[in-house]
């Protein structure tokens, strides 16, 4: 099941989150940024309003796209899924690893039949918005750290490519899991950024020599003055 998978590097491992649900918001964004990053991050926001069109137009810009849909039901009705934007052609695609190791394994067959240029699975944990106790009062002991190391290993072991994880999570998943997942990493700010509603950041440099592969940058970039040179300015802190 293990798919031995084309790292990125530099600039390369830079995703843009085209957070909006306005199409030409989202292509102007994938324009001025096309140059400093690898890929971009169409999230259920945008794909919500825009569908398949929509998906097109940030795809005309030349770039592998990351599909965060983070599916989570029955496993015939998430292979289903997975089969329905097969189409698309998304290089990362996200589902929810509470679903269970039946949901996953039928997840990772429905995209092997796309073949060797089939998505990569990428599995979440637990979110960063649940702390211990709303995990506590959804029936999960022992805290989040605990958990997310049991979803993480589970994941990976049905067929998961890799992992979106928390920049403090990230090294621990490493040491846990070796250099074969995708970790891929939002909760990314620039040194000085504002941190907005994200609780827990670290830098690019700082998430990258921590063991991301990629790492995931919305708002400091979309919502910059002028989102090319903030894109490069990130780019250039990991190249
Ligand atoms: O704007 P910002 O850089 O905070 O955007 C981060 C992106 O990563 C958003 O698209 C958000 O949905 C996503 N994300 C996150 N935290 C997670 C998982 C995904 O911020 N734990």
């Amino acid at each position: 099941m293990t798919t031995s998978i084309l790292k990125p590097s530099g600039a390369g491992r830079v995703i843009v989150a085209l957070d909006t649900t306005d199409p030409a918001h989202a292509v102007a964004w994938a324009r001025a940024t096309g140059a400093s990053a690898g890929m971009f991050k169409i999230g259920l926001e945008y794909f919500l309003a825009n569908g398949a069109a929509g998906y097109a137009a940030i795809a005309a810009a030349g770039k592998p796209i990351f599909l965060d849909l983070k599916l989570h039901d029955i496993p015939n009705t998430v292979a289903g899924a997975v089969r329905a934007v097969l189409g698309l052609a998304p290089r990362l695609l996200t589902l929810h690893a509470a679903g269970g190791a039946a949901m996953i394994e039928a997840a990772r067959r429905a995209a092997e039949e796309a073949g060797p240029a089939r998505p990569l699975l990428l599995a979440v944990t637990v979110l960063t918005s649940l702390d211990a106790a709303a995990l506590s009062s959804v029936g999960v002991s022992g805290g989040p750290t605990q958990q997310v190391l049991r979803l993480a290993r589970l994941a990976i072991s049905a067929g998961a490519d890799g992992l979106v994880c928390s920049p403090k999570e990230v090294a621990v998943l490493r040491a846990a899991l070796g250099p074969g997942p995708a970790l891929v990493v939002p909760g990314i700010r620039p040194a000085g950024a504002d941190i907005g509603d994200q609780a827990r950041v670290m830098t690019p440099a700082q998430a990258v020599a921590a063991g991301a592969d990629w790492i995931v940058v919305g708002r400091p970039i979309t919502a910059a003055a002028d989102p090319a040179a903030a894109a490069a300015a990130i780019a250039a802190a990991i190249a």
